[in-house]
């Protein structure tokens, strides 16, 4: 009899939605079901809600806990991660749904870092786009796919800004730059979630990894992050708190260290920036067994120690450790953790589990109809084709050896890359299955069905086997046009892949000198995760094309570009160094006391390489020529509340049609604290036909030349400021004006 009364009360409760009912009333309704909720549930369920398992499906971490699917029908476990597949979250569902006493729905999420099925090109690569739109879109459609196959919730987007290319990680995150990564961190919100998060087309995404995990010391992943609140507010933070402006529902921390306190027991960041500065509503899950990893870190005595300390700063969800599981019932108990806490962490999940609908409907995202309509569609596929030639850069080309002129008769498409598929999609390819990866070498069939395409792969991605060189040697002297395809193996960047040294891996120089040396027309094409120090090719490939990871329609984009169907409009999102020494290396540095100058000796400078970096930020050629002039501001005086606008010309002076990104970088020329030589805040994509010009105009507010003064607090200091536009970072015209 008990149980029917309760079960009758649960339906009454949770059946909602059904009547229109303005917003505020939906959400005050809510709060109300689930506070009674919480109020009918036991110690047990309650933290069962705060617990992440993965299923055996994948792993991206060392333990998986077996007993995953006995947890879920005890209710000892609300979320399931690495689980896909309509069939398989229903069943899972199921187990939740018919056998728990409250019956409150899994929530599953999943790696969905840069699409689901149809694999898009990865993050950093997409940020060389400086396409918001498209790269909003790339996102979407991840949801749609993804959601499509009983998923709710993507461990996306990674806003961590890197200035080290030693890190794998670089991969994942959108560069250097906290302008361009903020914007593109709300565009990957926003196409994940959507307009509503109940439409069962969305993903919740999540913020990750606060904070400041891309700044490991040494460049080596996990490790420990020291810096200033200066550097961490104006330069890491700003893309998490993009990402939580835009509606982010949920948040993860990160597995290192900031300034000696771990993320995951950090709560200055996690309650007291993260909740009260930038007013997050979401939830915070772990990483990977961060809360464990706290007894690593050395700051937490034993299990039950580490989960107070998690909880206590503001943790949530604890991803993989099963520490609050193991041990917040007991720690309640002892009255050691105050219950409350868990309700309110309790409170935030359902409460994300309502807004995506679960309570309506737990099967909501188990459509076999969508799993079989809307995965790998012809638009979809025509998305990741076109978002992978608009993140291809030219960083070199000389002659105009690019593009492969009309009419060509033999293409040698030599090294490693050439007919690679496994490597295309990169890490972090979520379901997405290489085999169905259109290669270079295949890309260039389709694109040139009437000419002969040769393929010679000449050495392994590593290793010191030349025996391929001699056949690779003949095949580029018997060719018209050489494309040589080098670069890294998928898993040399990403999670747990740093690198000291970021060179070219194996043989595949020697392999370049020597097809490079037979003096045929030559493009490289760069195949990596992160910058690599290509000095030799920089000065000796006639042509050098970064195409980092393309995903599912690699070849295809690339012979777009390759073949001036597209001309390439891609814009470094990353400085490139000339070797490791200069790391960190960007564009935003400070001028120092005793800037650079060749003739001094005592200036800040090295004795074996010049500062310059190898490519500069915002770098990225076209086939076609972009001139800059006339950069003139409406004012030379502006107050604090004024719009400071300009404008420049732009002009297409070369012989294809194109787009350029136009940069607009400024410099606060005196300041109570120092200030970086230039910073972007502002740019502009422009299409223009050959031998056109436009006018490009900008509006910037003087808010966004903010910073933090040398009394802590933020703003705008008056006095002089000078504007650069251009085509990059080393923009040269420029002009100043005074803010008053
Ligand atoms: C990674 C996260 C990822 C998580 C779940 C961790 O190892 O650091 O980025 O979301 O695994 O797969």
């Amino acid at each position: 009899m008990r149980t029917t009364v309760l079960f009758s009360l649960i339906i009454v409760l949770l059946s909602f939605g059904a009547c229109q009912q303005p917003q505020q009333d939906i959400e005050h309704s809510t709060d109300t079901k689930i506070d009674s909720l919480i109020s009918l549930m036991t110690i047990e369920e309650k933290v069962g809600q705060l617990t992440l398992y993965t299923s055996d499906m994948d792993q991206t971490g060392a333990y998986i806990r077996k007993e995953y699917e006995n947890d879920i029908k005890q209710g000892k476990v609300g979320a399931i991660f690495n689980a896909y597949g309509v069939d398989y979250t229903r069943r899972l569902q199921e187990m939740a749904v018919n056998n728990t006493r409250l019956r409150i729905p899994l929530l599953f999420g999943y790696d969905v870092i840069h699409g689901h099925r149809t694999i898009f090109p990865v993050p950093l690569a997409e940020a060389a786009s400086w396409n918001i739109e498209a790269i909003q879109h790339a996102a979407r459609i991840a949801a749609i796919e993804a959601s499509a196959e009983g998923l709710h919730w993507t461990f996306a987007p990674m806003c961590d800004i890197s200035r080290d290319p030693r890190w794998g990680r670089v991969v994942e995150g959108a560069g250097e730059d906290p302008f361009l990564a903020s914007l593109i961190a709300e565009a990957r919100v926003k196409g994940f979630q959507g307009d509503d998060l109940s439409d069962p087309t969305t993903l919740a995404a999540c913020v990750k990894h606060f904070a400041a995990y891309g700044a490991p010391q040494a460049g080596r992943d996990y490790h420990a992050v020291d810096m200033s609140e200066n550097m961490l507010r104006e330069v890491y933070l700003p893309p998490y708190k993009a990402a939580v402006d835009a509606g982010a529902v949920t948040a993860m921390t990160a597995f290192n260290d900031l300034n000696g306190i771990p993320s995951t027991s950090n709560k200055f960041l996690l309650t007291d920036l993260l909740r009260d500065e930038w007013g997050f509503e979401g939830f915070v899950v772990t990483d990977y067994t961060s809360v464990m990893e706290l007894l690593y870190h050395g700051v937490a005595a034993d299990t039950a120690h580490a989960a107070a300390l998690a909880l206590e700063a503001g943790v949530d969800m604890d991803m993989q450790s099963g520490f609050f599981h193991q041990t917040l019932p007991k720690l309640v108990e002892d009255k050691i953790v105050d219950e409350s806490l868990i309700d309110q962490a309790v409170r935030r999940i359902l409460k994300v589990k309502f807004q995506l609908g679960l309570f309506d409907d737990p099967y909501k995202y188990c459509s076999t109809t969508r799993e079989k309509n809307e995965i790998m569609q012809a638009d979809q596929l025509e998305a990741a084709r076109d978002m992978g030639r608009r993140s291809i850069v030219l960083l070199r080309n000389e002659a105009q050896t690019l593009p492969i002129p009309q009419h060509i008769k033999k293409i040698a498409v030599i090294g490693p890359m050439g007919n690679n598929k496994r490597d295309m999609i990169g890490s972090w390819s979520a379901a997405g299955d290489w085999s169905k990866a259109v290669d270079l070498v295949e890309g260039l069939k389709a694109r040139y069905p009437l000419s002969e395409i040769v393929f010679v792969k000449g050495c392994e991605i590593d290793g010191e086997q030349t025996e391929g060189f001699n056949e690779a040697r003949r095949a580029a002297a018997d060719a018209d046009f050489v494309i040589l395809a080098l670069g890294e193996a998928y898993w040399m960047s990403g999670e747990a892949a740093s690198r000291s040294q970021i060179d070219l891996p194996g043989v595949q120089q020697q392999l370049a000198e020597l097809i490079i040396g037979t003096g045929k027309p030559v493009a490289t094409v760069i195949i990596s995760g992160r910058p690599l120090t290509v000095n030799w090719l920089a000065q000796n490939s006639p042509a050098l094309v970064q195409a980092w990871f393309l995903g599912t329609q690699s070849g295809h984009a690339l012979a777009d570009v390759l073949s001036g169907d597209y001309n390439p409009s891609g814009k470094l999102p990353l400085t490139f160094p000339r070797n490791v020494g200069q790391i960190p290396i960007y564009y935003s540095m400070k001028n120092t006391g005793r800037p650079f100058n060749e003739n001094s000796k005592y200036t800040s400078k090295y004795l074996d390489v010049p500062n310059t970096p190898l490519f500069v930020f915002g770098h990225g050629l076209s086939y076609t020529q972009f001139e800059y002039s006339h950069l003139a501001l409406e004012q030379e005086t502006y107050t604090l509340d004024d719009s400071i606008r300009f404008e420049v010309e732009l002009a297409n002076t070369g012989s294809f049609a194109g787009e350029e990104i136009v940069q607009v970088y400024v410099h606060d020329q005196l300041a109570s604290v120092t200030r970086p030589v230039r910073e972007l805040k502002a740019f502009k994509r422009v299409w223009l036909e050959a031998g056109d010009s436009k006018k490009v105009n900008f509006s910037l507010h003087p808010e966004s030349l903010g910073f933090y003064k040398i009394d802590g607090s933020y703003g705008t200091e008056p006095g002089r400021f000078t504007i650069f536009v251009g085509g990059d970072s080393n923009a040269g015209l420029s002009t100043e004006f005074e803010l008053r």
